[in-house]
């Protein structure tokens, strides 16, 4: 297997030495040893539609990623990342032990659950102990997912594998004719960069670049894997698609330029799928897309390299300018279609049952919030806030009125960041003073925020003083260095 394939940029770099511009930015995809490839695994699912309990389990591990030795990793029931837990509707008994040496917590991202139950950081569960949150699981069928929110260790310990899946559903997509065969036709996948040792260890340092612009790997892993392919019936295929990096923003699409077929974001369906032809996934977020394997041919999921990184630096906006000329394309996971497995739909619905946010008439309360590199004074590697201010455990910096929708004006005034609100879900009212882009039209909790946006936000869900929800950014570098504030919701 050749491994300059997964390295990020090799080929575009290869091809901006070579003084081309690749115009035709996905011909440096080769599929040409995808039947070789190692077959992607799912994460186990663990599904409590009938027994409405699970448990999470906080351990250290060893991990061999490639050929090389193995690394030190930490997951919930595994040595790597966790399960993917399938949730319905009503109450759920969720047991969390901690059998790692740093305590831990478990948010459930995307979950809308009160400030209680919601894993943030006022919840750290010491080792040895065990956490029983109350969860109630009221909305819609939707991709979400958990991981470790301890501030100061976010971005150390995610990269280390605390995270997993969380799939909401209603047991209704016969109904809406929407693939939910797991781990055949319905693909949960973790997309991940990660930077490894010429020995084969996983390794995270910051240098003075991966602290200001958040670490970025040059290897991608989904689900944990390296250099895998995923094997799809010859039919329709959902992707649930979550960016779980700690900051490099992804734009995807597939390497023959075949659309994919939008039909959830965040807060779950959108009213009808949407054609597209790449989109931005920014970590925290997820997308689920319908892809057509129909014509049984091979394809690869393939990115973009970040908007925030390269010559531009600090110019983060401006770089897809940059990109498009350049055609730096990397891939992120093939497919090869198996005949073996069963396909069970041909052809994208053309209704789903989503509803499109509409909140516009009742904004009670308008906030402006500006997402600061620097608010310490020193020219770099300083702490990071929000207007002015860093993360403050001790600080509630909103109180907002329970039911209540406001409107959130987000600006960043130096590169681009994936804004996440917990215990909420929001409607992106306008980007950059414009329309929004298509993959924010649904319901969002995590959006990036390119410049400015304006958010209508919905708050049914209650957080004492003593356990608030986060609003952050969801570059957990950025997040760490105090890119971060507190509300109530009362
Ligand atoms: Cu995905 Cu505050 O987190
Ligand atoms: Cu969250
Ligand atoms: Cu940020």
């Amino acid at each position: 297997m050749n491994r300059r394939a997964f390295l990020i940029g090799a080929s575009a770099l290869g091809l901006t030495m070579a003084g081309g511009f690749a115009l035709s930015r996905r011909s440096t995809i080769d599929l040409s040893d995808i039947g070789e490839r190692r077959r992607l695994a799912m994460p186990q699912l663990i599904d409590t539609i009938h027994t409405g309990k699970f448990e999470l389990t906080a351990m250290a591990g060893e991990t061999r990623f490639g050929g090389g030795g193995a690394s030190t990793t930490v997951g919930y029931n595994q040595p790597f990342l966790g399960p993917v837990v399938r949730l319905k509707s009503g109450s759920l008994r969720a047991t969390v032990t901690n059998r790692y040496d740093e305590p831990v917590t478990v948010h459930w991202h995307g979950l809308l659950v009160p400030g209680v139950a919601d894993g943030g950081p006022h919840l750290p569960i010491s080792t040895g102990e065990t956490w029983r949150p109350e969860l109630t699981v009221s909305q819609a069928p939707s991709t979400a997912w958990f991981h470790t929110h301890i501030h100061g260790r976010t971005a150390k310990q995610v990269y280390s594998g605390l995270a997993g899946g969380l799939i909401i559903g209603d047991g209704r997509d016969d109904e809406r004719a929407i693939p939910s065969n797991y781990g055949v036709d319905d693909l949960y996948l973790i997309l991940q960069d990660r930077q490894f040792a010429p020995d084969g260890q996983m390794i995270y340092g910051l240098g003075m670049m991966g602290q200001m612009h958040g670490f970025s790997g040059e290897t991608m892993l989904v689900n944990g894997q390296f250099g895998s392919v995923a094997a799809v019936p010859k039919g329709i295929v959902r992707l649930r698609l979550l960016n779980g990096s700690n900051a490099r923003i992804l734009t995807l699409g597939l390497s023959d330029g075949r659309p994919m077929h939008l039909i959830a974001s965040d807060g779950g369906y959108l009213p009808k799928p949407v054609p597209l032809e790449e989109f931005r996934l920014s970590p925290g977020e997820r997308a689920e897309v319908l892809v057509d394997f129909g014509d049984g041919r091979s394809v690869a999921l393939v990115s973009r390299t970040d908007p925030n990184s390269g010559p531009s630096g600090m110019m983060g906006r401006f770089q897809s300018v940059y990109t498009r000329l350049l055609g730096s394309v990397f891939e992120v996971l093939p497919f090869i279609v198996d005949h073996r497995m069963k396909a069970r739909i041909s052809s994208v619905p053309s209704d789903l049952d989503g509803d499109t946010p509409n909140l516009t008439r009742d904004v009670s309360k308008v906030r402006r919030l500006s997402l600061d590199m620097n608010v310490g004074g020193d020219m770099m590697g300083g702490p990071m806030g929000i207007n002015g201010k860093p993360f403050d455990m001790d600080r509630v910096d909103l109180s907002v009125q329970f039911g209540s929708v406001e409107l959130w004006h987000v600006s960043s005034p130096m590169l681009a960041h994936p804004f996440h609100v917990h215990g909420a879900m929001f409607q992106v009212l306008s980007e950059n003073g414009g329309t929004p882009r298509p993959e924010n039209g649904g319901w969002k909790d995590t959006v990036l925020i390119n410049s400015d946006a304006e958010l209508l936000v919905r708050f049914d869900q209650l957080a004492p003083p003593e356990k608030p929800f986060m609003f952050h950014c969801h570059n957990l570098e950025h997040e760490d260095a105090g890119m971060m504030g507190q509300f109530t919701v009362t």
